[in-house]
C-alpha cells in the first residue's frame, strides 16, 4: 500500500476519534450530563455534584489571590475553584496580553482536574479595567452617581466587561452599591451616591452592562453586588464598622440597591466587612441566608470579602464554622488556602458544617459557572484583548466624564470660555497628573499620582483643545499667573483607597489653598476644579472663585472636562451628595430635619 494511501486512513481514523471527541457536527454522546451544553442548567449542577468528592466540592468554594499560590500546580491538586487579583495583584508585566496568558495558565491547571471544573477568575473592575495598564478608566461610581444617566452606567459597564473579558477574566467585583451616608468614609467614591433610589437604578444598570442578556456571550462577565450590607452606613464612616441601624431603617436604606440587583439577575454579591449592630456580616444568618437567599430569593453565590472571615473569632475554626453556617458559599481566603480547605473538611467530617450547607454552597457556585458557559469556553477570547484602551472605549468614557462633572458656581459666567482669550493659566497639583484623576483602585491597590498608565490629563485635554491663538500656560503653584485671561486651578485630594481614605478633615489642603490665593491676587478671573473622592470643605476657597466645578475621579479621559470648560457640551451633572458646609454638619443627607447644606442633594448649575 502506498505511503499516500496509508495516511489517508491514518487521517481518517484521526478524524473519527476526533469525532468521538465531539467534535463533529453529529448529536453528541456524552459520557455525563453535565458535560452536555444542551442540557438543563439544574440537571448539569446534580449530575456534577452528584460526582465530587468532598475535597472537590471544598475546592469549589476556596478563592485564592494569585500572588499566594505556592505553585501553580495547587489549582489541580486542591481543586481550587476560583482565583483572583487583588487591588494591584497581576503578572510580572503588566499588559494585556500577559494577564490573559496568566489567567489561561491558571485555567488549563484547574481542567487538569478529575472532573475538568473549570475556574473563575475574579478581578476589581470598578472604574474600567483598572488593574491593566492600558484600560480605559473610567469616572468613579460617585461621579456616575451625578450623571443621573443609569443608560450611560450601563454602557461603561459594557466596555469594561469587553476589556475584562480580553484578558481572559470573567468575574468583576462590581458594582459597589455601597449608600454612603457619611463621606469620612474612604470608600465614598466606590458607591453611586447616598440615597436608596438613585442607587437602586444604577445598580440595575451596571449589572446589566457587566452581565449582558446573556452571560454565556464571550464579552459578559459575571457581576458581584458589594457589600452586603449596610457598608455604607457605619456610625462615623468608619471603613469595616459598625452600622447601627434599625432593621426598619437597615432594609429602607440600603436594602434596595441589592432587590435592584437581584432583579437585574446579579450572578454574586459580596459580604461587608462591617458590622450590624454589632454582628459581624460574615458572620449574620438572619442577612446572608434568611434575607438575601430565602426571602429576596438570590441564586447565585455569596462570595467573603478579602480575609473577612478571619475577623469573626480568634480562632479560625470557629471563623469557618460560623461564616459558612452563616451563609457564604465561596471565601476569599485569600492565602493560606491549605488551612481553610483542612479545616473546612474537618467541620464537615465533625459534623459542624452540615454537609447540606456544602452541597448549597456548591450548587450555587456551578449554577454560575454553567450559566457563563465555562465548561464550554474557559479560555481567553483574544479577538478582545485587542480592544483593551480603544479610541472607541474611551470616547464611552469621554462622555462619561462630561456628565459626571457638576457646575457649583458660575459668578459671571466666567464659563464656558469664549475661545479668543489670548492667554489661559493653568495650575495646581491635580491638572496635571493622570494617577489624581484616577483616584485609588487604578494600576494599584491605592493608586498613586504620577503617570502610572496610558490617558489624558487636564492641562494636556485644554492644550489639545484651546484654540491655536490661545497661549496656555502652567505652574503647579499658582505662579506666573498674571497677564492671563483666566485662571484654571485644578486642586483636591491625592489617591486613597478603603479604610486609608478614612477623614475627619475634608477641608482643602493648605497648598491648594496658597495656589487659589496666588491666583486670585492677580486679579484675574478664576475657575477651580476639585479633583475628589467627596464633597469638601470649601470654605477656605469658596470665596476666592468666580466658578467651582466638581470633577469627582474622572479617570483618564481629561478631555471630558475641556468639552465642559470650552463649552462643546454643557455640565448636567447633578449632585449624588449633599454638600456639607463643615464637618460638624457630617454626616448630612437629604432627608435630615434641618437640612442646611452648603449645596443640595440634585444641585447642578449649567450654562
Ligand atoms: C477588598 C475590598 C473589596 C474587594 C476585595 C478584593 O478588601 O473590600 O471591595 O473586592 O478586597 O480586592
Amino acid at each position: 500500500m502506498n505511503k499516500f494511501i496509508k495516511l489517508a486512513i491514518i487521517l481518517l481514523l484521526m478524524h473519527g476519534s476526533c469525532t468521538k471527541m465531539g467534535t463533529s457536527t453529529q448529536t453528541q454522546n456524552y459520557d455525563a450530563v453535565y458535560l452536555n451544553p444542551d442540557a438543563d442548567i439544574e440537571e448539569r449542577v446534580e449530575d456534577l455534584l452528584s460526582r465530587m468528592s468532598l475535597k472537590e466540592k471544598i475546592g469549589q468554594m476556596t478563592q485564592v489571590d494569585r500572588g499566594f499560590i505556592q505553585q501553580h500546580s495547587d489549582i489541580t491538586t486542591f481543586c481550587i475553584g476560583s482565583v483572583l487579583s487583588g487591588g494591584g495583584s497581576g503578572p510580572p508585566e503588566n499588559r494585556a496580553i500577559s494577564w490573559a496568558d496568566m489567567v489561561d495558565d491558571f485555567q488549563q491547571r484547574a481542567l487538569m482536574t478529575r472532573l475538568k471544573i473549570p475556574l473563575i477568575y475574579g478581578i476589581d473592575a470598578v472604574h474600567g479595567h483598572n488593574n491593566v495598564y492600558g484600560a480605559v478608566i473610567f469616572p468613579h461610581n460617585i461621579g456616575m452617581g451625578c450623571t443621573r444617566n443609569p443608560d450611560l452606567v450601563r454602557q461603561a459597564a459594557r466596555v469594561t466587561a469587553e476589556e475584562v473579558a480580553g484578558t481572559g477574566i470573567n468575574w468583576t467585583f462590581g458594582p459597589c452599591i455601597a449608600v454612603v451616608r457619611d463621606e469620612r468614609w474612604g470608600r465614598t467614591y466606590e458607591g453611586f451616591g447616598e440615597t436608596p433610589e438613585l442607587t437602586e437604578k444604577m445598580a440595575a444598570a451596571a449589572v446589566e452592562g457587566f452581565q449582558g442578556s446573556d452571560l454565556k456571550d464571550p464579552v459578559s462577565i459575571l457581576a458581584c453586588a458589594k457589600h452586603f450590607l449596610g457598608d455604607g452606613g457605619t456610625t462615623g464612616g468608619h471603613d469595616q464598622g459598625n452600622t447601627e441601624l434599625s432593621e426598619a431603617e437597615l432594609r429602607a436604606i440600603h436594602l434596595p440597591g441589592y432587590i435592584s440587583a437581584i432583579n437585574a439577575g446579579v450572578g454574586s454579591i459580596m459580604a461587608s466587612y462591617s458590622s450590624w449592630n454589632g454582628e459581624k456580616i460574615h458572620g449574620n444568618h438572619y442577612l446572608l441566608t434568611n434575607v438575601l437567599k430565602q426571602e429576596l430569593g438570590f441564586e447565585g453565590f455569596v462570595v467573603s470579602d478579602w480575609g473577612a472571615i478571619n475577623q469573626l473569632s480568634a480562632d479560625y475554626e470557629v471563623c469557618v464554622e460560623k461564616a459558612i453556617n452563616a451563609g457564604i458559599d465561596m471565601v476569599m481566603v485569600p492565602d493560606d488556602y491549605k488551612r481553610f480547605i483542612n479545616v473546612l473538611d474537618t467541620l464537615v467530617t465533625r459534623g459542624r458544617v452540615p454537609i447540606n450547607r456544602i452541597n448549597d454552597a456548591v450548587k450555587r457556585i456551578l449554577r454560575i459557572k454553567f450559566r457563563l458557559g465555562l465548561f464550554e469556553s474557559p479560555f481567553t477570547n483574544r479577538s478582545y484583548t485587542m480592544q483593551i484602551g480603544s479610541s472607541e472605549h474611551r470616547a464611552v468614557a469621554r462622555e462619561c466624564v462630561r456628565q459626571s462633572l457638576v457646575l457649583l458656581k458660575n459668578n459671571g459666567k466666567v464659563l464656558p470660555l469664549s475661545g479668543s482669550e489670548s492667554r489661559i493659566h493653568v495650575s495646581g497639583r491635580n491638572a496635571d497628573d493622570l494617577g489624581s484623576q484616577c483616584g485609588g483602585w487604578t494600576i494599584s491597590w491605592q493608586g498613586s499620582r504620577g503617570s502610572h498608565t496610558i490617558g489624558t490629563t487636564i492641562l494636556q485635554a485644554i492644550k489639545q483643545r484651546a484654540p491655536a491663538s490661545t497661549k496656555i500656560t502652567y505652574s503647579a503653584d499658582g505662579s506666573n499667573a498674571s497677564g492671563s485671561d483666566i485662571g484654571i486651578v485644578v486642586i483636591g485630594e491625592s489617591p486613597y483607597a478603603e479604610g486609608k481614605g478614612d477623614s475627619n478633615d475634608l477641608s482643602i489642603e493648605e497648598q491648594d489653598v496658597d495656589t487659589v490665593k496666588r491666583i486670585k491676587s492677580t486679579g484675574i478671573p478664576l475657575v477651580v476644579i476639585l479633583i475628589s473622592g467627596r464633597p469638601m470643605i470649601l470654605d477656605s476657597i469658596l470665596d476666592e472663585c468666580d466658578a467651582l466645578i466638581a470633577a469627582w475621579l474622572p479617570g483618564t479621559e481629561g478631555q471630558g472636562v475641556a468639552d465642559v470648560l470650552f463649552g462643546d457640551f454643557p455640565p448636567t451633572g447633578r449632585l449624588s451628595h449633599s454638600w456639607p458646609r463643615s464637618m460638624n454638619q457630617i454626616p448630612i443627607n437629604l432627608e435630615d430635619i434641618p437640612y442646611d447644606p452648603l449645596f443640595p442633594y440634585g444641585f447642578g448649575l449649567t450654562y
